[in-house]
Formats: C-alpha cells, sequence, structure tokens
C-alpha cells in the first residue's frame, strides 16, 4: 500500500458541480470503461484502478463517495480489501460487482460493510439507482459529521442535531445565552429536545463544573415538590426524622431545570418567585434563610401565557421566567431535520446494540418524511431504536417501522384544500381526522390512543383541545 493510503480523509473535496466522486477497481478494462462512460455521463467525476492496490492507493490521494468493487481481483480480491477499506474510509460506501456472485459472496460482502452487491452484465438503470442511493448516505453521512463537528467547535454541542433554519437559530441563541447567568424558559411540545437544550445551556455556561439538576415538577404533589425543591428540618412533618437539603442547595452554584413549570401550583409558585427575586429561601419549618446562587431554567409544554390569563399561573413569576424564551418548534416544522436525526439515531443504536451501522433505505426514509411526528423527535428516536433491534442486516426499509408510519394502518385522509388554506392548515386537517380516527378505533379511550401513537397522553390532550376535537362517550373500556 502507497504511504498516502494510510490517511483517512473526511471531509469531501468534491467540487460542489458534481454529484459525486466515484472509484471503479476493477481489473477488466472495458467494464472499467463502460462503467465510466455510464456514469460521467450521468454527472459523476469518476477514476478507475486495475487492482486492490492501486484503489487503495487512489483512495488515500483524495476524497470518494463510492467505491465501485470487484470481488475477483487478481492479487488480493476485492472481499480481502473491503474491509481495509471501510476501516481506513469508514464513510465510503462500497458496492461490490461480481460476475461469479454466490449467495455466501454476497453475504460476506454485506457483513463486511458494503451497502450493495450487483451481477455482471447489469441493468444500467438499477446500477445508477444504486449508486445514487450510495452516494446520497454518503453525503448524508458526511453532513452530519461536518455538522456536528462546527457545532462542537462553535457550541460544544456534542448530542444535539439539527441544520433547519429555526434549530439553527436556536444553537445561536443557546450560544449568547448560556454563558450569562439570565433565567430562560423552553417552550415547545413534548419530544421536542427542551431538556437536552437546557443541559446545553449548563455546559456551555461558567457553571458547567457544576451541577445540573432537573426536576420534575408535575410529577410529585404540592407537599413534596416543596420539601424537595427547599429542602426541611427535623421535625418538619411526621416522617422528617432528620434535615435535608432542598434542590435549591444541591443546585447552588450550579442549574436548577424545572420542568413542566405549567403543572406547578400556586403556592409553589410564590415561593419560587421569592427565590428568583431575593436568590434566598428558608428550609420548611426552618427559622434560617439560606443564601443561593443558581441559575433556572424552566420548561413548559402548555401555553404559559394563556394560564396566566386564566389565573391559574402567576403574571409576576411568568415575566420573571420570561427573561429569555426559546421556543423548540415540534418536528413536522423542520422535516429537513429528518434525515440527520435518522443517521444520528442510527448510529447511536447500532453502537449500542453492538450492530453493524445501520443505513436507511429510500424506502425508508420517505414515510419517516411524510409522517407528521405528534411525539416529536422522542417519537422518532423510539422508531429508529426499534427498527434497529429488529433489523438483521444493514438496511432499515419501510418494513421495519411501525405500521401507522408507513400508512398500513388508517388511511390518510384525502382533504381536498380549500383555494385559501395554507399548508399549516391542511396538516392541522389531516392530524385531526388521524387522531378521530384512532380514538374511534380505541372506542375513545384516549389512554389507549396516546399508548398507540406513542406520545404522552398530555400531549394527545393538548391535541384534542387545539383542534376542538369533540370527545364522544367511551364506547368500550380497554
Ligand atoms: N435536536 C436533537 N438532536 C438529537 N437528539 C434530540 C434532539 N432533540 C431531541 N432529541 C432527543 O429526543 C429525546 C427527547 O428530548 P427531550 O427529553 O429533551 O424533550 P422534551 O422537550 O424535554 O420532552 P418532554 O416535554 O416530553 O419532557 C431525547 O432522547 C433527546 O436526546
Ligand atoms: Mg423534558
Amino acid at each position: 500500500m502507497s504511504e498516502t493510503a494510510v490517511i483517512p480523509r473526511q471531509l469531501s473535496d468534491t467540487p460542489a458541480s458534481s454529484r459525486g466522486c466515484i472509484l471503479i477497481i476493477d481489473d477488466e478494462v472495458e467494464i472499467r470503461e463502460s462503467l465510466q462512460t455510464l456514469l460521467e455521463f450521468e454527472g459523476y467525476e469518476v477514476e478507475a484502478a486495475g487492482t486492490g492496490e492501486e484503489g487503495l492507493s487512489k483512495l488515500g490521494e483524495r476524497s470518494f463517495d463510492l467505491v465501485l468493487l470487484d470481488l475477483a481481483l487478481p492479487g488480493r480480491s476485492g472481499i480481502e480489501i473491503l474491509p481495509e477499506i471501510r476501516s481506513l474510509y469508514s464513510q465510503i460506501s462500497v458496492i461490490m460487482i461480481t460476475a461469479y456472485g454466490t449467495v455466501e459472496d454476497a453475504v460476506r460482502a454485506m457483513q463486511s460493510g458494503a451497502v450493495n452487491f450487483l451481477q455482471k452484465p447489469w441493468d444500467n438503470e438499477k446500477l445508477l439507482a444504486d449508486v445514487r442511493a450510495a452516494v446520497a448516505r454518503r453525503r448524508a453521512e458526511e453532513e452530519n459529521i461536518q455538522l456536528k463537528r462546527a457545532l462542537k467547535q462553535r457550541y460544544n454541542f456534542e448530542s444535539i442535531v439539527g441544520k433547519s433554519e429555526p434549530m439553527l437559530k436556536i444553537f445561536d441563541l443557546v450560544a449568547q445565552v448560556a454563558p450569562s447567568r439570565s433565567t430562560v424558559l423552553l417552550q415547545g411540545e413534548s419530544g421536542t429536545g427542551k431538556e437536552l437544550i437546557a443541559k446545553a445551556l449548563h455546559l456551555n455556561s461558567t457553571r458547567r463544573d457544576r451541577t445540573f439538576v432537573p426536576v420534575n415538577t408535575g410529577s410529585m404533589p404540592p407537599d413534596l415538590l416543596e420539601s424537595t425543591l427547599f429542602g426541611h428540618v427535623k421535625g418538619a412533618f411526621t416522617s422528617a426524622i432528620a434535615s435535608k437539603k432542598g434542590l435549591f442547595e444541591i443546585a447552588d452554584r450550579g442549574t436548577l431545570f424545572l420542568d413542566e413549570i405549567g403543572t406547578m401550583g400556586l403556592d409553589t409558585q410564590s415561593k419560587i418567585l421569592l427565590v428568583l427575586q431575593y436568590r434566598r429561601f428558608m428550609h420548611l419549618c426552618g427559622v434560617h434563610e439560606v443564601q443561593v446562587d443558581v441559575r433556572i431554567i424552566a420548561a413548559t409544554n402548555v401555553d404559559l401565557r394563556q394560564m396566566v390569563r386564566e389565573g391559574k399561573f402567576r403574571e409576576d413569576l411568568f415575566y420573571r421566567l420570561n427573561v429569555i424564551t426559546i421556543d423548540l418548534p415540534p418536528l413536522r416544522q423542520r422535516k429537513e431535520d429528518i434525515p440527520l436525526l435518522v443517521e444520528f439515531f442510527l448510529r447511536k443504536y447500532s453502537d449500542e446494540n453492538q450492530r453493524q451501522l445501520r443505513r436507511v433505505t429510500p424506502e425508508g426514509l420517505r414515510p419517516l418524511l411524510n409522517y407528521s411526528w405528534p411525539g416529536n423527535v422522542r417519537e422518532l428516536e423510539n422508531v429508529v431504536e426499534r427498527a434497529v433491534v429488529l433489523s438483521s442486516g444493514p438496511d432499515i426499509g419501510a418494513d421495519l417501522l411501525p405500521d401507522h408510519i408507513v400508512g398500513r394502518g388508517a388511511p390518510i385522509p384525502l382533504i381536498e384544500p380549500r383555494g385559501d388554506a395554507s399548508l399549516f392548515d391542511v396538516m392541522e386537517e389531516c392530524e385531526r381526522h388521524i387522531i378521530v380516527d384512532m380514538l374511534e378505533k380505541c372506542g375513545w379511550n384516549q389512554t389507549e390512543a396516546a399508548e398507540r401513537f406513542h406520545i404522552p397522553l398530555s400531549t394527545l390532550n393538548q391535541k384534542i383541545k387545539r383542534l376542538s376535537i369533540e370527545i364522544k362517550k367511551k364506547i368500550r373500556d380497554c
């Protein structure tokens, strides 16, 4: 192998005008030439090599998107050099080509990381379709890597993915406000990434070496929540056999993340307001004031302004929390993030399950792009994890996706948009039909419908309210 062959390249130096760079490794001159002509005619940049060694050396000289690799090469065979290509240039897609392909060869090639297997003589249309899919896959992966690298360099964000306009604005905002001490209010539907952003704010602040303390204020009765937040002195209540620190003290000089703040009772709200105003509080039944330096980040998936109007949330606390607001858009409004998120979760769950890296096929990606994702990124993550666990080969196709996503369940209603209807109106109308259809199927049992949609019941109920769906009486208990 030449010296340059061992330098893995990750960033593409492909000219923007090219549809992609392809390396053909085949010992038969006619095959190389006919493939090169076909692919160049389609707008690809093509180079060719007659042996595995020559191919490896060309791979070291520049970056390629795809290698078309002959199985039966003189010297080291294609199947022998495939693992080397995969380990040195893991981002490059490889399609194996052979005249004498057996099922075992195909299986070995796929196990060694080839993305596809073609038999000579090939059908040009099929070959071009496979090449297009393999190049697109490699480009998506590369984009993901570059984006993550850029985000990491710029913001130190390691696990947040997004390239849509609203997400890029959010990343900028997070970078801007993270170092300050300002209270931040995160708003967004369930599963949009509020907790992830809260952690990014903490990790990008000067408090990063202190604790990030999340507390779900909706999951506790008011008394327990107050003693959890503020701590208590011995004997404050019957079971208080010893004094206990509260989360405000534990988060001192760090960040306290108050999740689902909209569910907090008015009494607790008043106490939180006092801490925000004076940075001091008292333990339950305590006599001394405790001074703390805590940054508060709050999150809600309900409209706090509306709650203020209804008298359920203190207006003064709302304004205290609302110093900087970050609105996380639902996934259906930033569908360009879906391929990146899919790649990200495929990598995460392939690694976690010690599987060879799974890839989504164009047929698998299509329904994921068309689906409305009521449970947002969390729902997408669950769908990808499930597909990785169920998969036996490297490809994730539509067959590994749940019925309701590929449309094998309820038919999507055909909605004739009114002349003045916006896309948003049409999507809302679709969402309404789908929810009513599911509720009908579950005998109007909201809990079952929420489970079958893989979303929290609270999210379904918000949607029912927003879409003014009239709940019929339960007709059966599920
Ligand atoms: N932009 C993103 N990139 C990568 N992963 C994401 C992104 N957004 C969300 N996730 C993942 O989706 C899941 C849900 O995110 P998170 O818990 O932050 O949502 P949330 O808005 O707090 O939801 P809830 O309101 O239900 O508590 C997490 O596993 C998170 O890591
Ligand atoms: Mg959350």
